[in-house]
């Protein structure tokens, strides 16, 4: 397993490239599921989720072709030739799940592995499963897979999320879009990656009122044609470097990044003492003087981001006073902390909060990360750490970062990965 070295206290300076949206293109990608016709998706980050779901479409018969030798571009084409998405396969991937609104919606059927819990929490996908019945689905659960069928085609229906709820959105929206007649989505997701969604499948012909609100009004259409769509760039990558010139001292041009994306991470990130203004097609991210404490609580776009929670953490160890973090979101998303303590960080959970008291200075160490986010906060860390610091178990990170190391040490970090 490759682990990442880094030798912390260097300031970063210089420029950093965003990438497209992870959690953008995964539904994207489903979305080819939905025409036989070419979509073309550009802007596309170079990640291992990205290959599981090209592995997961090309089984379902649809062929995701990378015309440019840079990698940046799918094509996806093909027609739907088996409804089953496996077990191997979607347990690796949370994500795979998005594959049954368009599959009940092209062909009527899907067998779908459960994906399981994961690092972070249980995970349940139950609203979803409640949204697509209320258009017409049944399901059979047996030996770990959902079973759905509908007799001819999903009808509209008004389905009201009793909590935000973004994978259940976007299937929900997926499988409106070829229903027949109105689907109104009520207390629906607004992360900008659902409005990204929204306006590919618009492109396709489909017909989405409320894009960017909390309630989508979809009018079905017979078909859905192919489209050109460029991904947004990654908030969460953004506001991950963000942490990254800040926890370090530095300054650091965001390339591509679009503030009006951050939500209330720009608001939490200044008040700890982060200048971040727009510059230059992206953002200016330094830190002018110390960092300082700053509560935050987790919730739903546009509220401070889940997935932003670890490395905000660790950049709030090295922050002059106390901080409160409230994770709302996922029950078990604190296995961060005891990494981060391991390396003098002063951090106490109670419960759903983590009280962390800035110290003046952390001390390299070898950690284990445990999730994708968590390892970036570890990596965070090691920036801002005396001495040596080595990450383990990096397959988390490469799963949702492109590139990391060579993106630091572009600014002037000294960090390597060693192959193992
Ligand atoms: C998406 O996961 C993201 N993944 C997650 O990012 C992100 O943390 C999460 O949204 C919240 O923003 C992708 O987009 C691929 P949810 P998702 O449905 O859709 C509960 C990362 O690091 N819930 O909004 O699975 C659920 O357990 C990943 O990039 C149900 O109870 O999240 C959680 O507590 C991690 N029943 C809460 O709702 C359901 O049917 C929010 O989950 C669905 C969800």
């Amino acid at each position: 397993m490759d682990r990442i070295r880094i030798r912390g206290g260097k300031p970063l300076s210089g420029e950093i490239p965003i990438g497209g949206a992870k959690n953008a293109a995964l539904p994207l990608m489903a979305a080819g599921l939905l025409t036989d016709d070419r979509l073309v998706l550009s802007n596309v980050p170079k990640l291992a989720d990205i290959a599981t779901m090209a592995s997961l479409l090309a089984q379902h018969g649809i062929a995701v072709e990378r015309p440019d030798n840079a990698g940046r571009v799918l094509s996806l084409g093909g027609r739907i030739t088996n409804t089953e998405a496996p077990y191997d396969i979607v347990r690796t991937m949370r994500a795979s799940f998005l594959v049954m609104g368009p599959l009940l919606a092209r062909t009527g059927e899907a067998r779908v592995s459960l994906p399981g819990g994961c690092e972070i929490g249980a995970r349940p996908v139950d609203l979803h499963l409640k949204g697509l019945e209320q258009m017409g689905a049944r399901f059979n659960l047996e030996g770990g897979y959902v079973d759905g069928r509908v007799d001819g085609r999903l009808r509209g229906a008004k389905i009201v999320f009793p909590f935000v709820s973004v994978g259940a959105t976007e299937n929900l929206l997926m499988a409106a879009a070829l229903a027949e007649g109105r689907t109104e989505l009520v207390n629906a997701a607004r992360e900008p990656e659902i409005g990204d969604l929204a306006h590919c499948l618009v492109a396709m012909g489909a017909d989405i009122k409320g894009i960017g609100s909390d309630t989508l009004v979809i009018e079905g259409v017979r078909a859905l044609h192919g489209a050109d769509h460029a991904i947004i760039p990654d908030r969460i990558e953004t506001g991950s470097y963000a942490c990254a010139a800040a926890i370090s001292g530095g300054s650091v041009l965001l390339r591509h990044a679009r503030l009006e994306h951050l939500g209330a991470t720009v608001r939490v990130m200044r008040e700890a003492g982060v200048d971040i203004t727009e510059e230059a097609g992206g953002l200016m991210v330094r830190r002018l003087n110390g960092l300082h404490g700053a509560d935050v609580m987790t919730e739903p776009y546009p509220g401070f981001p889940t997935d932003m929670q670890a490395q905000f953490m660790a950049m709030l160890s090295v922050a002059e006073g106390a901080s409160m973090v409230t994770e709302t979101i996922f029950e078990n998303r604190f296995m961060h902390v005891p990494e981060l303590n391991r390396m003098g960080a002063r951090i106490n959970v109670h419960g759903t909060s983590a009280i962390v008291r800035g110290v003046p200075s952390l001390s390299g160490a070898p950690v284990m990360a445990s999730d994708l986010r968590a390892s970036l906060s570890l990596i965070l860390a090691g920036l801002a750490a005396k001495g040596e610091t080595v990450v383990n178990r990096v397959y988390h990170l490469d799963r949702g970062y492109e590139a990391v190391e060579q993106k630091l040490a572009a600014c002037g970090a000294d960090i390597e990965r060693i192959r193992g």
